[in-house]
């Protein structure tokens, strides 16, 4: 449920290690079956070594050998919503298909999108076929 899967992001995102950014993300991903997986952002002095919430809360759940995601939830504080990063979107489509993204900032805004609206024409599996 939206709320629910919002709070566990907000729980997750109390975790963030962004000491460089300062900008903390918290992420969690709900199964068909309603197992849900969290992650937040972890950063590191070799910033392109930091990682985005969205992608730790996929690795755990796929991890675990979780599938048939149904939701994700993506919160941060920021004055606009964070919306999932160009990598991670590709990495979403790929395992989670069109899934439903509630997005939501501490400072009260909220906004759903189905993946496919935030990764129109993606390179998939299908794009291979010769
Ligand atoms: N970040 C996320 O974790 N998720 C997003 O959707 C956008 C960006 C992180 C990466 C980095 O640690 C910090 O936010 C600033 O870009």
């Amino acid at each position: 449920m939206k709320r629910d899967l919002i709070a566990k992001a907000l729980e997750a995102r109390e975790n963030a290690l962004a000491q460089y950014s300062g900008f903390k993300v918290g992420a969690a991903i709900e199964t068909a079956d309603g197992r849900v997986y969290t992650g937040c952002n972890i950063e590191n002095v070799s910033y392109g070594l930091s990682i985005c919430a969205e992608r730790v809360a996929l690795w755990k759940a796929l991890s675990e050998g979780a599938q048939g995601f149904r939701e994700m939830a993506i919160v941060s504080s920021a004055d606009i919503l964070t919306s999932p990063c160009g990598a991670c979107r590709q990495l979403l489509w790929e395992y989670c298909g069109d899934i439903l993204v509630h997005l939501h900032s501490t400072k009260g805004l909220d906004k759903e999108h189905h993946l496919a609206e935030l990764f129109p024409f993606p390179f998939d599996s299908r794009s291979l076929k010769v």
